[in-house]
């Protein structure tokens, strides 16, 4: 191009026309053409460093993202060990509980429901006067119906808790304890003397209804032995001691503080023999008691796991979610093995 411009002022004529000849045609374009393609490098330098900014490793961008840590990013979850207990179908006012008697109230984060049992994982957040926003993990747990424990009982500090092997919560309230809410009486958890006086009114309700229930199935059901004193099972488990043996004892009748039916949830029903399972009222209540909350609470062959022999007459109240899961379409699963826990006397 610079050629034939300079070919173009030879021809036009005269040498001083021709230098401005050059000046207008060669040099000024060319100020131009550089003054614009510096404009556009420095633009496109420019664009780099914009785009540099969502580069974590520019030392600028590094400063601008604290920058927006600082004001935009949520706290970090201050874990806490509250837990807010409640039964299935029983909700809570989570804000007021957890604000107590602190007029700042906060909201709570996170997924729960209160008609389904589990344990949630919840978020408290909270602003103050300065505008400093704390998130706090805190934990509500929801029971299964047909718990034994009185959750308005519990207080801080009047209860101990553990966890089992399959990391289920227990608490032992008043020298009792209960898994996840259920009492729990075996080899290995005892029941104070003075515990109970009869049945439990939810047992004994749930009861009823099953006493219904097989009635229109032409069933007759009826409790054999229910609620036992420590000193009704004290009578019991020597008799057999001094009959037998103690070791043999040991394998179908609990020590006293150790008797299920000591607990008020516990019944033998019917007449109580092994020949129970091959009647028509044993296999119905092996196929139905579960439907109304109650488990076989000694299975066959899970001797090792609840510490006696199978009994097709004792069955357990657990409220109808846990039954239907330990019923396992007849299979049933133990309480210990469910929950994790032992059947075993120290000695
Ligand atoms: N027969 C059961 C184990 C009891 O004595 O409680
Ligand atoms: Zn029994």
């Amino acid at each position: 191009m610079l050629e034939s411009v300079i070919y173009m002022a030879k021809v036009k004529g005269k040498k001083r026309l021709t230098k401005v000849g050059l000046i207008v045609l060669v040099i000024i374009p060319l100020l131009v053409i550089c003054g614009v393609v510096g404009i556009g490098y420095m633009h496109s330098k420019d664009n780099k460093s914009l785009n540099n900014n969502s580069n974590p490793t520019s030392p600028t961008s590094a400063n601008e993202s604290n920058n927006s840590s600082e004001n935009n990013e949520e706290p970090q979850v201050i874990e806490t060990s509250t837990v807010i207990r409640t039964k299935v179908g029983e909700s809570v006012d989570l804000v007021s509980a957890l604000a107590g008697e602190n007029p700042n109230k906060g909201t709570v984060e996170g997924e729960y429901d209160f008609n389904k049992s589990g344990v949630y994982k919840l978020r408290y957040v909270t602003t103050d006067s300065n505008s400093k926003k704390t998130i706090q993990g805190f934990t509500l747990k929801v029971y299964m119906d047909g718990i034994n424990l009185d959750l308005s009982k519990l207080t801080p500090g009047n209860y101990k808790t553990f966890t089992t092997s399959k990391g289920y919560e227990g608490i032992v309230l008043n020298d009792v304890t209960y898994i996840e809410g259920f009492i729990i009486a075996n080899k290995t958890y005892t029941v104070p003397k003075d515990y109970g006086t009869s049945l439990e009114k939810e047992t004994q309700a749930a009861f009823d209804k099953m006493v219904a229930g097989a009635k229109k199935d032409n069933i007759n059901v009826n409790i054999q032995s229910g609620f036992r004193s420590y000193e009704t099972q004290s009578r019991i488990y020597n008799r057999h001691v001094t009959t037998y043996s103690q070791a043999e004892a040991d394998t179908y009748s609990a020590r006293p503080g150790h008797s299920e039916h000591q607990t008020g949830t516990a019944m033998d029903l019917n007449w109580i023999k092994e020949a129970l399972e091959d009647r028509a009222d044993g296999k119905w209540l092996f196929a139905n008691a579960y439907k109304y909350g109650f488990v076989l609470r000694y299975p066959k062959g899970k001797d090792n796991e609840t510490g006696y022999m199978y009994e097709p007459w004792h069955y357990r109240y657990v409220g109808t979610e846990l039954a239907k899961i330990l019923y396992n379409d007849g299979d049933w699963i133990t309480l210990e093995s469910y929950f994790g826990i032992t059947s075993k006397y120290n000695d």
